[in-house]
């Protein structure tokens, strides 16, 4: 592990987004941040994160001077750098000059200058110049001792149609396929005359042009992702030839179910080009609906902080050990339909929750507003008025301090047996495909979201998997969660029913088991390869329109979306059946015994209270032991989370989320953390939550 990343996992660091690029003229505001930082406890800063105009005015004239100051200033006052490489936006000469860098949409039209992610990854201008500014600012910072890891870009995303992206494209599928026919064959290219008898021929799937055909879509959208990963590893190796060897990250998005809002990129794959995993987390707090979604569902923040702990779970997962929190905000946000502030206690509750469930920093978009342009009015430590005498200050500088001291907790991580296992291509593939039930109703994202909330409420912690990873990764588990997993290749498959075989829990759903990875359908019934694993085979499946009434038999749970019909040759154990629909009594719930494992089956979408009976059994019967334990609480708007260090020691993280107060009462005496000052040899029985409160206590191994 690289020294500098050590730091990462010894202490929890907090700040945000700084820009003084943005003020260049104004010397004493810059002055001033470093005495405000040191006020707030700011331990970190993303430095120059969109700065490339400030640091190369000119082609090929460079401008570190006042990036020179303000390192050293940040560092005279002790606080890090993650050095960011500017590549997220270009210098408008740079547009000018060389409209190849900016991107073609999907109508074919090149995009003017302007917003950010805005350029081609495949443009050799835009390649060079991204390589010359990095090396120069490896070069020049990459060993200082206040920088402390790269942040590179900001949020990739998105994709680009010009001739270079569709050059790259044919090639990479020549890569892939090797032959015309062979592609021929895995796209199912007889369909609809579709046959291609020369590479040229091949297109980015585009609304004018293709987009019907599933195995192009789910193919474009995986080069897209490795034109990513690729652009970033070059953007590395560009620092890497400047001599630093500090390690990286990049910032991701949240990933979520509103169309356009996510990266459209498969996260996994930046799995072995990131040192340590970062997102950028903007949950709706107090807002009615689903996060980032808006709209007019209840608000929530108890289901609100879950639909946060699913992502904290998956970049934790992703970083396969902590995570870096590199943005959050402090107040609103300026890109909601309406953007409620944070309330009383919620800045250190949220932040909190982030560490509960494995960041070891947390950082804010922005350290300072800006005066004008688009983010003027978005959240920040320091407002308009440039002083430290706000609420949100004094609730950040309270965290800040809190974070200081309670660093002890950074070497814990988040024990986790059992998994969630998302697959992004199976999310693609699913969401393209023709079926029983079309458009949002699918909702994969949201299926997992709402598995994992019955887990996470009942105190089970979970990971998240990407599905590839290798048996003995899986083997670290006692419970395998996969609902939905649609694309289903033999190769997953066997590893799932080895994992089974040698003792593990694997739990499975309808709409499973359908395709390769080719996007073709297996041939026979669903759930294809691993139907013998689950004991069943599913005939049919159904399409429920809202109000029919079909429910579990015995209870009054609903079932909704999907019912399958399992063939009557059905091996596994039946739990349950169906009351009414085209599957009435036929099998609901089933389990089947494999080697020394067992496999569930679930064959048709039910509530949240069916799934938490279900998760209830599930893991009891898999021995998952729950954060709860020897913990009583009577709201359920209370959360408890666990990290443990590897002498036993335990965190426990009591969060509120709700405007009420509430009382957590210990079977055993814990200590509070940080300890009572002065008085270290406090013991607590019971404690008091405030509303929107969160607590630290610590639990030594008896
Ligand atoms: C993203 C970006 C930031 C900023 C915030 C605003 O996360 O990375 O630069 O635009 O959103 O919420
Ligand atoms: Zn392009």
């Amino acid at each position: 592990m690289n020294m500098k990343i050590n730091k990462l996992y010894r202490t929890l660091l907090f700040g945000g987004d700084y820009n003084p690029e943005q003020w260049l003229d104004r010397p004493e505001v810059l002055k001033n941040d470093i005495s405000l930082m040191k006020e707030a406890g700011v331990t970190v800063v993303s430095l120059g994160i969109f700065a490339w105009s400030s640091l190369e005015p000119e082609e090929d004239r460079f401008d570190f001077g006042w990036m020179d100051q303000v390192v050293e200033r940040l560092h005279g006052a002790g606080i890090s750098i993650f050095l960011a490489t500017p590549s997220a936006a270009r210098p408008s000469w740079l547009a000018a000059r060389y409209p190849e860098v900016l991107r073609v949409a999907p109508d074919g039209k090149r995009n003017l200058f302007g917003g950010r992610h805005n350029h081609c990854y495949s443009s050799p201008v835009y390649r060079n110049r991204t390589a010359l500014i990095n090396r120069k600012l490896s070069e020049q910072y990459g060993s200082h001792p206040a920088v402390l890891l790269w942040h590179i870009s900001n949020e990739y995303g998105g994709e680009c149609h010009c001739e270079l992206c569709q050059a790259n494209f044919r090639l990479w599928l020549k890569e892939r396929y090797g032959s015309l026919e062979e592609l021929n064959r895995a796209w199912w290219n007889s369909f609809w005359s579709h046959t291609i008898s020369g590479w040229e021929e091949i297109h980015s799937p585009v609304p004018h042009g293709e987009t019907g055909s599933h195995a192009l879509v789910l193919d474009w959208k995986r080069f897209v992702t490795h034109m990513t990963v690729d652009f970033m590893s070059h953007e590395v190796a560009a620092l890497r030839a400047g001599g630093s060897t500090l390690p990286v990250t990049t910032n991701m998005l949240p990933v979520v179910e509103k169309p356009g809002f996510g990266p459209g990129l498969d996260y996994w794959k930046f799995r072995d080009v990131v040192d340590i995993a970062s997102w950028d987390s903007y949950p709706a707090w107090h807002m009615p609906g689903f996060a980032y979604g808006g709209g007019t569902g209840p608000v929530d923040d108890y289901r609100r902080a879950a639909e946060e702990a699913f992502l904290h779970d998956f970049y934790r997962s992703l970083s396969g050990g902590p995570f870096i929190l590199m943005e959050s905000t402090p107040a609103n946000v300026n890109w909601a339909e309406r953007s409620k502030i944070k309330k009383p206690g919620m800045i250190r509750l949220s932040a909190l929750n982030a560490v509960a469930h494995g960041a070891n920093s947390v950082q804010y978009f922005q350290w300072r507003k800006s005066r004008g342009s688009f983010e003027k009015f978005h959240g920040a430590l320091v407002g308009h008025d440039g002083g430290s005498d706000t609420r949100v200050f004094r609730e950040c500088s309270g965290l800040g301090a809190l974070l200081g001291t309670i660093s002890a907790a950074a070497e814990s991580l988040y024990p986790a047996k059992a998994a969630i296992l998302f697959n992004w291509e199976n999310w693609w593939a699913l969401d393209e495909s023709m079926g029983t039930v079309n458009g949002a109703g699918k909702a994969y994202l949201e299926t997992l979201k709402k598995h994992h909330y019955a887990l996470w409420n009942l105190g089970i912690q979970t990971d998240i998997l990407s599905g590839d990873e290798e048996e003995s990764v899986l083997n670290r588990y006692r419970l395998i969660v996969a609902p939905m997993l649609y694309l289903l290749p033999r190769e997953t498959a066997s590893r799932l029913a080895s994992f089974v075989a040698g003792g593990g829990m694997l739990f499975c759903s309808y709409q499973s088991g359908y395709v390769d990875e080719h996007d073709l359908c297996h041939e026979s019934f669903a759930p294809g390869p691993l139907s013998e694993v689950l004991g069943l085979e599913v005939e049919e499946c159904d399409a429920l329109y809202p109000g029919e009434a079909v429910s579990i038999k015995g209870t009054s749970s609903p079932v909704a979306d999907y019912q399958d019909i399992i063939r009557e040759n059905c091996r596994a154990e039946i739990l349950s059946v169906f009351e009414g629909g085209m599957g009435h009594s036929r099998p609901a719930v089933t389990r089947n015994h494999w080697g020394k494992g067992s496999a569930w089956y679930l064959a048709g979408r039910v509530d949240a209270d069916a799934l938490d009976r279900l998760y209830r059994s599930i893991s009891g019967e898999a021995g998952l032991e729950s954060s709860h334990e020897g913990i009583s609480f009577r709201s359920p708007a209370v959360s408890v989370k666990k990290r443990t260090e590897e002498t036993g020691v335990e965190y426990l993280f009591l969060l509120n989320f709700s405007g009420e107060p509430s009382r957590v009462e210990f079977d055993q005496p814990v200590e509070p953390f940080p300890p009572a000052e002065g008085a270290p040899e406090v013991h607590l029985k019971s404690l008091e939550l405030e509303p929107y409160g969160a607590e630290i206590v610590r639990r030594s191994p008896s």
